[in-house]
């Protein structure tokens, strides 16, 4: 008995049975360019996610409740799919019991003293992967590897199964890890390299071997996020002794890990990395700032209009500088207001909002409409700034070609006066 339970957990790389969702072909999802997760054909009935849900809930495994949750929820395809999705994904984020307490928890590793646990496993991402052809190929590449490992050693093609993302805050490298390790069927282990080193200064080294053991005899997978940290930390004079046995340790560790174990490490400042650590790392994928067309990818998905969305295309010109994440955060927050209003989404105010934002600085929407100087002031400068044609201003700002025309010719009339 105990061991069918430890069969579920994500931690001992079994799957859950009946459940075989990252296999097979990897198919493109619609919404081009991407990178998405696919529905399997042969998906589970209700029922048995039921039944599973039932055996894993008795046997009071928390990972794999969350793990049968996030499966689920990507799966899912009825017509209250967003909120079963949201209800999902805010209740496996949740943790009402201590980490502690769960069973398969405590077979993480933990900080000797502070029994801190170095790792923490989160739940795979429910919302798809939007990324531009490049990054997309390669992340497209790198899973295909690590899926057929084996073969490839077996051919005498095995490497190394690292991947260093790097790009700039809210591009999604933190998400890209999670598409992986749900793409590859295994637990999302994230260890946040900052915390390990700042909070644990003398005991670093120890914890960091400690973290690679457990890579190694375990899970299969272990995302290092912030890496940066511990380089960044190496030009601090001060801290030298300690920071070299640090990043030596690093290098140990990526040098003993087997082939069998993917790795992923994201930081936002590749530049400042050890090459010796940049150097263990074979396949990197760079992300930048979304272009044009995943910016309209990005408004569509978050603002949930899979079907074509002028706005979204008209809201991805404007957007030019934010992230990925900025994006989201902003059309979340108008579809909060529209919910809140009763009435549509606002485009006046998200635009208003986009326009005044900056990459990590955000401008929320108005919850209540634009006052008509405000709406006058949007579109002068989605003229002036933007080169917005007036019908697409309109478009946005919820009137017509000849009310904009109109507007902005009384407003020059103003100006000049
Ligand atoms: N390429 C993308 N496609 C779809 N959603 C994305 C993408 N990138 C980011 N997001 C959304 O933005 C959120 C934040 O992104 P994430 O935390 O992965 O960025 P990051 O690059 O890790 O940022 P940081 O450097 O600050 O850690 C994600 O959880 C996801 O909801
Ligand atoms: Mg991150």
């Amino acid at each position: 008995m105990a061991n069918s339970k430890r069969n579920m957990l994500p931690g001992n790389q079994k799957r859950i049975p009946g459940h075989s969702v990252w296999e097979g072909e990897m198919n493109r999802n619609v919404l081009q360019p991407s990178y998405a997760p696919d529905v399997p054909e042969n998906s589970p009935s209700v029922g048995k996610w039921f039944a599973d849900l039932v055996d894993v809930a008795l046997s009071g495994n928390q990972d794999a409740i969350r793990h049968i949750g996030s499966l689920f929820a990507r799966e899912y395809r009825g017509p209250d799919r967003r909120e079963v999705q949201g209800r999902i994904s805010s209740a496996i984020q949740r943790r009402l019991v201590s980490l502690n307490d769960v069973r398969s928890v405590s077979q993480l590793p933990v900080d000797e003293k502070s029994r801190v646990p170095l790792i923490e496993e989160q739940p795979w991402p429910t919302m798809p992967l939007l990324l531009d052809e490049q990054a997309g190929a390669a992340l497209s590449r790198f899973v295909a590897e690590a899926a057929n490992s084996k073969q490839l050693s077996e051919a005498g093609l095995g490497s190394r199964l690292n991947l260093l993302l790097s790009g700039p805050p809210g591009t999604g490298k933190t998400f890209i890890a999670g598409h992986i390790a749900a793409r590859l069927g295994l637990p999302f282990y994230t260890v946040r390299l900052d915390t390990v080193v700042s909070s644990l200064l003398g005991d670093t080294a120890k914890n960091i071997r400690a973290l690679f053991e457990f890579a190694s005899n375990g899970p299969g997978f272990l995302f290092l996020d912030e890496v940066d940290a511990i380089a960044k930390r190496r030009d601090d004079q001060r801290e030298l002794g300690e920071i070299k046995r640090v990043v030596n340790t690093l290098i140990q560790g990526l040098d003993l890990i087997n082939d069998k174990t993917v790795i992923v490490a994201a930081t936002n400042h590749a530049h400042l990395l050890d090459p010796a650590i940049f150097r263990r790392f074979p396949y990197q994928i760079e992300v930048s700032l979304p272009e044009l067309d995943l910016r309209e990818a990005l408004w569509r998905l978050y603002l949930d209009r899979a079907e074509d969305c002028t706005e979204a295309a008209i809201l991805s010109v404007i957007s030019k500088g934010l992230s990925c994440s900025d994006i989201r955060e902003l059309a979340i927050a108008a579809r909060r207001t529209a919910v809140l209003t009763g009435s549509g989404i606002d485009f006046a105010g998200l635009a208003w909002a986009v326009i005044g934002s900056r990459e990590g600085k955000l401008h929320m929407p108005p919850i209540s409409n634009l006052e008509l100087e405000t709406k006058t002031l949007l579109q002068k400068r989605l003229r002036d700034d933007y080169e917005l044609t007036f019908e697409k201003i309109g478009r946005l700002t919820g009137v017509s070609k000849q009310a904009v025309i109109a507007t902005l010719r009384r407003r020059r009339n103003v100006d000049s006066e």
